[in-house]
Formats: structure tokens, C-alpha cells, sequence
């Protein structure tokens, strides 16, 4: 009876250990799978570049609030931001704009 226990114990810590180091795993490999940055870039630097045929525009360019009345208003030169750019994505775009915008006070 003890040595089932012990058994059982220890094949149990094992199966702890190891799903501990692929659950790090997964989270280590997770991170870099979304890059908000190369999303912006895809989506809206590919016309706001220095050589693109708009603005330059960056996250930097404008403040917070300006980030977020644009991405509440959801309007682009005329057009919705969802008809051209998928849910995901815009919410990434958003939350990258947001969190690296120009500070206010500036
Ligand atoms: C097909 C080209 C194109 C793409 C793609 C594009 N834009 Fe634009 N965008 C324009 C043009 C043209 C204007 C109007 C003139 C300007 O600002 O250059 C504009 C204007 C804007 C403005 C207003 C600028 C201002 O000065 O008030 C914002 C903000 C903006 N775009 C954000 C974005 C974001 C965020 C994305 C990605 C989701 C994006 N754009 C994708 C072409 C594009």
C-alpha cells in the first residue's frame, strides 16, 4: 500500500514539473507570436510611412485622446476602420496607439 503511495506521489510531482516548464513554455512562446508594432505597421504604415502616400503618422503623433476619439468615431477618410481592417487586429492597433501615444502635455 505505501509504495503504491509513493508511487503515485511521485509520478505526480513529476507531472507537475512538467507541466509547469511547458506552461512557461507556452506563455515564453506565446509573447512574441502577437507584435502589436508589426500589426501597425502591416495595416496603417503601409500608407503612413515617410514614403508612403499618407501622413506619416505614428502612435507618437498624437496624443491619447485623439487616439481614442479617432478609434471611438471608427471613421477613416470616409470609410469605417472595421471595413478594412478585421475586429483583432483593430483592437491591437488601438491598444498599441494608445499606449505608445504622444504625451498630452507636450
Ligand atoms: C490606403 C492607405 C491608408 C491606410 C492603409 C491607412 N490610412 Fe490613415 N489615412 C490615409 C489618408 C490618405 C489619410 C488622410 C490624409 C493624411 O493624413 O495623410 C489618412 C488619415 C488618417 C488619420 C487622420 C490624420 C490626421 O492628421 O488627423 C489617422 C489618425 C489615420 N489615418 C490612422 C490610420 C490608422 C490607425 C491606420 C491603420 C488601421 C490607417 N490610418 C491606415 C490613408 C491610409
Amino acid at each position: 500500500m505505501r509504495t503504491i503511495w509513493t508511487v503515485l506521489s511521485f509520478s505526480l510531482g513529476i507531472a507537475l514539473i512538467v507541466c509547469a516548464a511547458f506552461s512557461n513554455r507556452c506563455i515564453y512562446r506565446a509573447r512574441p507570436l502577437i507584435q502589436p508594432r508589426s500589426v501597425y505597421i502591416e495595416t496603417c504604415a503601409t500608407c503612413h510611412s515617410p514614403d508612403g502616400p499618407a501622413s506619416n503618422l505614428q502612435p507618437q503623433t498624437l496624443t491619447r485622446d485623439e487616439w481614442r476619439d479617432f478609434f471611438d468615431n471608427g471613421v477613416h477618410t470616409g470609410e469605417r476602420l472595421t471595413d478594412f481592417v478585421d475586429d483583432g487586429d483593430l483592437k491591437i492597433i488601438e491598444t498599441y496607439c494608445i499606449e505608445n501615444a504622444r504625451p498630452s502635455s507636450e
